[in-house]
Formats: C-alpha cells, structure tokens, sequence
C-alpha cells in the first residue's frame, strides 16, 4: 500500500501542534504589543506633564512681572519642540490677555495638559494663571516597532526550536517504539517468527509493547501446542488409517476363510449325499462282477444251462437299472453342488429363479439337519425370474441358516426355520427368513449388523457373517435388510431385493 506523507502520525502530530504554537505566539506578540503602546503612551503624557510643570516654572517670574514678551519667547520657544502644538497661557490679572502659540485644536490623538503658575513669596504661593499645553500622543510605531521585531524575531525562533524539540521528543517517545512494532510484526509476516520487540520504558507505551510481548509469547505457545497437537493427530491419523487398513484386510480374510468354509461344508455335504448311491452303485458292481464270474466258469466248463442264462440277463437288467438309477441321482447330485459351488465362489451375474435357487442351496445344506429335530421349510411361489447374484443370494441363505441352528436352536430340542420367498411387484422380490428360536435381546439385536459382533467370541464365531448378510445386500444386490426378534420367540430378517441388480457391480 502507497504510504501517503500526509497519512503520516508526525504531520498528524504538526498539523494539530503547529497552528496551537502559532496562535499561541501572535497572542503572545500582540498582547506584547499592546502592553507596549500603552506604556509608550504613558510615557509621553508623564513626558507632556513634566513639560507643562517645567513650562509653569520657567512662566512664573514673567508672569510676575507681567512681561508678556518674555512670556510668549519662552512659549514659543517650547512650541519648537517637536511634539508640542499649542500652548495657552490664562493669566488670573484681568488686565493681560490669554496668550496662544501654535494651532490649537481637537484632534484624535491630541490631549491637553495643564498646570497653575503659581508665585511663592515669603511662604505665601499664590496662583497668577494657568498653562495648557495641547500634545499628540499618538504612537510612534517606528520606536515600536524596533522594541517589538526583536520579539518578534525570538518568538518565531522560539516557535522553530519548540516544533523542532516536540518533533524530537515525538520521535523518541512515541515513533521509536511503534517503528520497532512495526518491524517485529514485518518480520513475522516475511518469515513467520515473533520477535519481541526490544523497548523498555514504563510509559504508556512502553507498558503496551510489554503486553505486545506477552502475547506474542502466548501466541508462540500457542502455536507451539497446536503444532504439536497436529503433529499428533496426523500421526493419530496415519495410525488410524494403517489400522483400518489391516481391519480390511483381517475383513477381507475373513470373508474368504468363511466362503472357503461354507465351501468345505458343502463338500462335505455332497460327500455324505454321494456316498449312499455311490455305496449302492458299488455294491451292484460287485454283484454284477461275481455273478458275471459265475456264468464265466460254467460258460468254461461247458455247463451253461438255459435257466441259469436267464436267471443271469435278469438279474443283469434289474442291476442295470439300479446302477443306472444310483448312478442318476449320483449325478444329480453333484449337478446341483456343482452349481452352488460355483455360484458362491463366484461373483457371477445371471438369470435365475427365485425359489429354485432357495431350493437348491437349502438342498446343498440339509445333509446338516437330516438327522436333527429341526424343521427347514421353504415357501414360494416358482417364476420369481432374477437377473442377479445366485452365489451371493445363496451366501446370505447359508449364513441365515447357520445363525439359526448355531444361535437360535442352540440347546433346543425342536426348532422350526421357514424361508419364504415372494414377488412384491414389476421390480421388488422378498425374502423372509423366520425361525422361532431365542432370540435376540434389542440391545444386542441394535449391534447384529456391526463387523465383529458375536456372542461366540473364542467358540467360532467371527461377527461377520451377518455383516456380510448386510454388506451383500445393501451394496451388490441393491436391496435392502431389516432384522426384529423377541427374545425367547425367534428371529426375522426381512429382505427387500431387486429383481434386477444394479449394474454398476
Ligand atoms: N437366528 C439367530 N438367533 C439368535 N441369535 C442370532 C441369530 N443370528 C445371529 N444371532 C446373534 O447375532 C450374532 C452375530 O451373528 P453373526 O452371524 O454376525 O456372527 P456369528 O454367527 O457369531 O459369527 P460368524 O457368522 O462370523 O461365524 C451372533 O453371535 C448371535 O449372537
Ligand atoms: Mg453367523
């Protein structure tokens, strides 16, 4: 910014001292002047007395001797005096005349003095007449003037050396110290460090720079903590995010140990659901191979009779037929795993029905139950058509169905756990996944969905399964979850699904 000379403290200073100074001197000068006239004018009328008193002595002894002649010599000769314009001599005797020398007149300035002749013979004054003498007494400004410009001369150097020494005391007092101000807070604009300002007095403002000082401290303290408290929370920061990082990561883990091991479920499910028309497939075989030897050694020996052929082809057939049977549902069998395998470990898109996708992945899970008291049910009409995420829908089932025998049916002797499925409208499909075990108390049942919330900490549990539930639905399926319970009377988790999946996944 354009520093402007009349913005300045020291002509602010000036512009308000020097007219009071200047003042103050011409009312000096004046006041001066004045008290000098009159004195001047005293003078000349004491002066215009002592002159008509000398003038009434000299007039005495002519008077006396009524020598008008020597009378009016002598009042001329005082009329050649300079200042002197008239002079009037009344003489008490009737017999002399007044005498007049010079003009006489009434003018401004013009004033008359007067004093008696008075004759003093053996003790005795008598009075013979009176004197006038008319004077000017009017300035004489050249005297005054060279009484006054000597003044005048001291008063303007008076005024100099006054505004000099306040400008040099203003400097010293008040501009030295604000000029250090002003330096300390320059430098702390240019390089951002706050140094004090070096100025000890104990005026005013000496007592303001020690304030500026004191805050100045402050403020570094200040800055000092909040530099230290950043510092602090960036590092809180850093810590925070590495460990979100590693929750991530442990999360991530986590979510794959539990997709490996519902898949280790369900390998052990479609190992125990093969094993039976395996067994029986194996069984036949051996039957087949043992009567097929049987034959062989009477084909050998020459012995084959008619019956025993017969006997042999219908007991092939009927093997034939179981074999093929068992090796049917075998087959079957493994249709059905394979394709839930493959869509929950797999983050696949397609076409699907609602209620045989239930079917199939409750099917891949019943090996679970078969030999327990609980009773799965599934209901729903066929048709619900989806474009989604079977493997995922076929997650949340399992996890759901996990929860239930494992929390809900724990220590019961009977449970029942009802999935149904159902389309709301030309866009919405529901799942309602029921059982009536025991439930959740409200404050846990607010937590359900949290990462990390079991209540089989160190027995298996993770907390991630219905967090998964939610996470799955909420983001890649579009959908969304709500859960309600009254403890003692079981669980529902009500879902509200999309029958197409948004497509941004
Ligand atoms: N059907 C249910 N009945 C009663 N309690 C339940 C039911 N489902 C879940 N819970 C409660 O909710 C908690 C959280 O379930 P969640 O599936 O998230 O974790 P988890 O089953 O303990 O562990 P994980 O599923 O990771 O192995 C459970 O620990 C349990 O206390
Ligand atoms: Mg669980």
């Amino acid at each position: 910014m354009e520093k402007k000379m009349t913005d300045s403290i020291r002509y602010q200073f000036l512009l308000r001292i020097l007219p009071a100074f200047f003042f103050t001197s011409v009312i000096f000068l004046l006041i001066l002047t004045s008290f000098e006239l009159n004195t001047a004018k005293e003078a000349k009328r004491e002066l215009a007395k002592q002159k008509v008193e000398n003038l009434a002595l000299l007039l005495t002894e002519p008077v006396w001797q009524l020598s008008n002649t020597l009378s009016s010599n002598i009042m001329s000769a005082t009329i050649e005096a300079h200042e002197v314009t008239c002079v009037v001599l009344e003489q008490d005797s009737e017999i002399t005349p007044i005498i007049r020398k010079g003009v006489c007149k009434e003018a401004d300035g013009v004033e008359t003095f007067s004093s008696p002749i008075i004759y003093t013979n053996q003790g005795r004054a008598r009075q013979l007449g009176k004197v006038s003498i008319q004077m000017s007494i009017t300035n004489d400004w050249k005297a005054i003037s060279r009484k006054i410009l000597p003044l005048i001369i001291l008063s303007v150097i008076l005024f100099v050396l006054t505004v000099v020494i306040s400008l040099l005391a203003f400097r010293s007092t008040i501009l030295a110290p604000l000029a250090h101000v002003s330096y300390s807070l320059r430098h702390y604009q240019k390089t951002g460090t706050r140094n004090p300002v070096d100025w000890k007095t104990n005026d005013e403002l000496g007592l303001l720079i020690q304030e500026y000082n004191n805050s100045l401290q402050h403020q570094q303290q200040t800055e000092n903590q909040l530099e230290t408290a950043k510092h602090d929370a960036e590092k809180a920061r850093h810590d925070a995010e590495m460990a979100l990082n590693n929750l991530k990561q442990a999360q991530k883990s986590l979510v794959q140990a539990e997709k490996m091991a519902s898949l280790g479920s369900l390998v052990a499910g479609i190992a125990h659901e093969v094993n039976t028309p395996l067994g029986n497939s194996l069984t036949i075989a051996t039957t087949i191979t043992e009567a097929t030897k049987d034959i062989s050694k009477d084909i050998e020996a020459g012995a084959l009779r008619k019956s025993v052929l017969e006997n042999y082809i219908h007991s092939m057939n009927e093997a034939s037929t179981i074999l093929e049977r068992n090796l049917h549902n075998a087959a079957d069998q493994i249709r059905k795993f394979k394709q839930v395998a493959v869509d929950q470990t797999s983050e696949k898109r397609r076409k699907f029905d609602l209620r045989l996708l239930l079917d199939e992945v409750l099917y891949t899970l019943y090996p679970q139950v078969k030999h327990s008291p609980y009773d799965i049910k599934a209901i729903g009409p066929e048709g619900i058509l989806m474009n989604s995420y079977p493997g995922q829908l076929g997650q949340i089932i399992t996890n759901c169905f996990n929860n239930t025998i494992l929390h809900g049916f724990e220590g019961k002797e009977s449970g029942e756990l009802t999935f149904s499925v159902n389309q709301l409208d030309d866009e919405w499909a529901s799942l309602i996944i029921e059982d009536n075990g025991c439930g959740m108390p409200p404050e846990e049942l607010k937590k359900a969905f949290d990462p990390f919330y079991t209540t089989k900490l160190g027995q298996g549990g993770s907390g991630l399964g219905l967090n998964l539930v939610y996470n799955l639905t909420t983001s890649l399926l579009g959908g969304s979850v709500s859960i309600s319970s009254v403890v003692g009377q079981g669980l529902k988790l009500t879902f509200k699904i999309p029958l197409n999946a948004p497509s941004s996944h």
